[in-house]
């Protein structure tokens, strides 16, 4: 896997300390003794990301599961997002965190924000890993790790074809990989 890599982008113990920090951010956030939090995790890319987030937040909080699919198969074209779990359990009356691995052009975002506003929620926020500038229109996130160039990346739950969710690192795929 290692040699399908051509830069690390970010190394796993600073995107720790980043989620350490933004877990912080997001606690002061949510401090009060009258939130409802709901966390929604959107599948599959932010799964590594979630699983680290929610062990650095001292709040009670439920999930609620939003599986969508924003690039069928081998490609990184975002094709239009196709919903196919979610979200799950009741979000009425709740304060929900959509949680993303990226905020790309948005549009897998705003149509999850529009579907969770849809179930009345008290009030929906989100957080995303990382962001790349000046691509999404419209769609904005409260809580960001890094500002990222242009570029297609992978690791830490972002894949490629499916593949390298599972490499501890945020890195580049060597170009040649990419179709
Ligand atoms: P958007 O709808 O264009 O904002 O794209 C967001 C979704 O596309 C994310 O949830 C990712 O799953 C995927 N995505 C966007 N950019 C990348 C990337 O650089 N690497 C891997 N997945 C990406
Ligand atoms: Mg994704």
């Amino acid at each position: 896997m290692e040699d399908d890599f051509s830069r690390i982008l970010l190394e796993r113990g600073e995107i720790e300390r980043r989620v350490r920090a933004l877990a912080r951010e997001i606690a002061d956030c949510y401090d009060g003794a009258h939130t409802r939090l709901t966390l929604a995790p959107i599948l599959s890319g932010s799964l590594i990301f979630v699983s680290d987030l929610i062990r650095e937040l001292p709040l009670k909080m439920k999930l609620s599961l939003v599986h969508i699919s924003t690039y069928p198969g081998q490609t990184t074209q975002p094709g239009s997002p196709r919903v196919i779990v979610g979200p799950t359990g009741d979000i009425a009356n709740r304060d929900v965190l959509i949680i993303d691995d990226i905020l790309d052009t948005g549009r897998t975002l705003s149509r999850v924000q529009a579907m969770i506003r849809a179930q009345g929620p008290a009030s929906v926020r989100t957080a995303v890993l990382l962001r790349k500038p000046g691509k999404a229109r419209g769609v904005e996130a409260d809580f960001v790790g890094f500002d990222i160039d242009d570029e297609f990346v992978v690791g830490y739950g972002l894949d490629y074809g499916d593949l390298y969710r599972n490499y501890p690192h945020i890195a580049l795929l060597r170009p040649e990989l990419i179709r």
